[in-house]
């Protein structure tokens, strides 16, 4: 791999490719073989889905991006003199862009500062690290391509205070037992003197909500469509993405957004890797991905089923978005 950057300062590692392969053929056969048909949505970040995600954050409509970047701008200091941590492990890294307002600080306060960024995609992990490390030339990075509850388990020896980052409303993307387990287990490998950094999405008016996840330029659309090339590449699959259209609707009592893949009309599709095909009807809808928005209330009960207490909560002042810093109960 060419790299323009110290080696040296840079690893990754790439865990259980072949189990992915594995793991997608299990979850699409569970998943969209039969009705009511749905995806995980980990399978929306190839590179395209990457930078398609990365292009939805620049839209006027997606608040989330520009309101937690506000938050980090102004609290970064105080999240960091809280913690003073010598190393950041942040779930879902992405391009680190916001992270950036974390790794500032933790390079000027520490001399041996770790970044152990998580992702499932290997190429944006080694691109950011190029941008970081020309940024930041003494930090020391440790990447792990893969998903969250293996990187957890693979995690390097770190010299604490350890600063775990979960921002951008991730933890919205999974189901309620889902982020607890996945929240559990990170409380369960936190020392004293850890700490999580938690971005979440608060609950608001449905029509801000439903465009932020079907924005005017049609970005989002786009992200969700990319889904089938991912399947059709890795599954030697035939979807005809104009066969679909995309759709985003916040369901309030569930106080969540719910984006599905609409069949625009009857067709047959085959996966040749699977040795399956599905006849979907005009209509039928594939969920491909939930977004929970949260209460101050729902926040205490996703911390507290998670084994972990909150430290501080700094919230936008339209109240559109928080962030928490909570610690490992004792
Ligand atoms: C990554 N995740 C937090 C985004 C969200 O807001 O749930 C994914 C996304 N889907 C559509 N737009 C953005």
């Amino acid at each position: 791999m060419d790299m323009d950057f110290p080696h040296k300062q840079f690893q990754i590692r790439v865990l259980s490719c072949r189990d992915a392969l594995k793991a997608l053929k299990h979850d699409v056969l569970e998943g969209i073989i039969s009705a009511p048909r749905s995806l995980p949505p980990k399978y929306f970040y190839d590179e395209t889905g990457s930078r398609l995600f990365d292009a939805i954050c620049k839209t006027r409509h997606y608040y989330l991006t520009r309101t937690e970047s506000a938050l980090l701008e102004k609290h970064s200091d105080d999240i960091m003199a809280a913690v003073q941590p010598r190393a950041c492990v942040e779930l879902g890294a992405g391009s680190s862009l916001k992270t950036e307002f974390l790794l500032s600080r933790l390079v000027a306060g520490s001399q041996q500062a770790t970044y152990v960024p998580i992702d499932v995609c290997e190429e944006v992990l080694i691109e950011s690290a190029g941008r970081l490390l020309h940024r930041y030339p003494q930090l020391h990075i440790e990447a792990l391509a893969g998903e969250y509850l293996a990187a957890i388990r693979e995690l390097p020896n770190l010299e604490g205070p350890v600063l775990f980052v979960f921002i951008g409303s991730s933890i919205g993307n999974f189901s309620a037992s889902e982020s607890m387990e996945l929240l559990s287990r990170v409380a369960g490998i936190m020392a004293p003197g850890d700490a999580i950094l938690l971005g979440v999405d608060r609950v608001k008016n449905k029509e801000v909500l439903e465009q932020a996840y079907d924005d005017d330029e049609g970005i989002t659309a786009q992200f969700n469509l990319n889904v089938l090339n991912v399947l059709n590449t890795r599954l030697q699959g035939n979807f005809r993405l104009e066969n679909f259209s995309h759709r985003a609707v916040y369901h309030e009592t569930k106080e969540q957004i719910e984006m599905y893949l609409v069949a625009k009309q009857d067709q047959r599709v085959a996966l040749e890797g699977l040795g399956e095909s599905l006849q979907i009807q005009a209509g039928e809808a594939i969920l491909t991905e939930i977004s929970r928005k949260y209460t101050r209330t729902s926040i205490q009960r996703l911390l507290a089923g998670s084994g972990l207490a909150e430290h501080s909560h700094f919230v936008a002042d339209d109240e559109y978005f928080s962030l928490v810093l909570a610690q490992a109960q004792e």
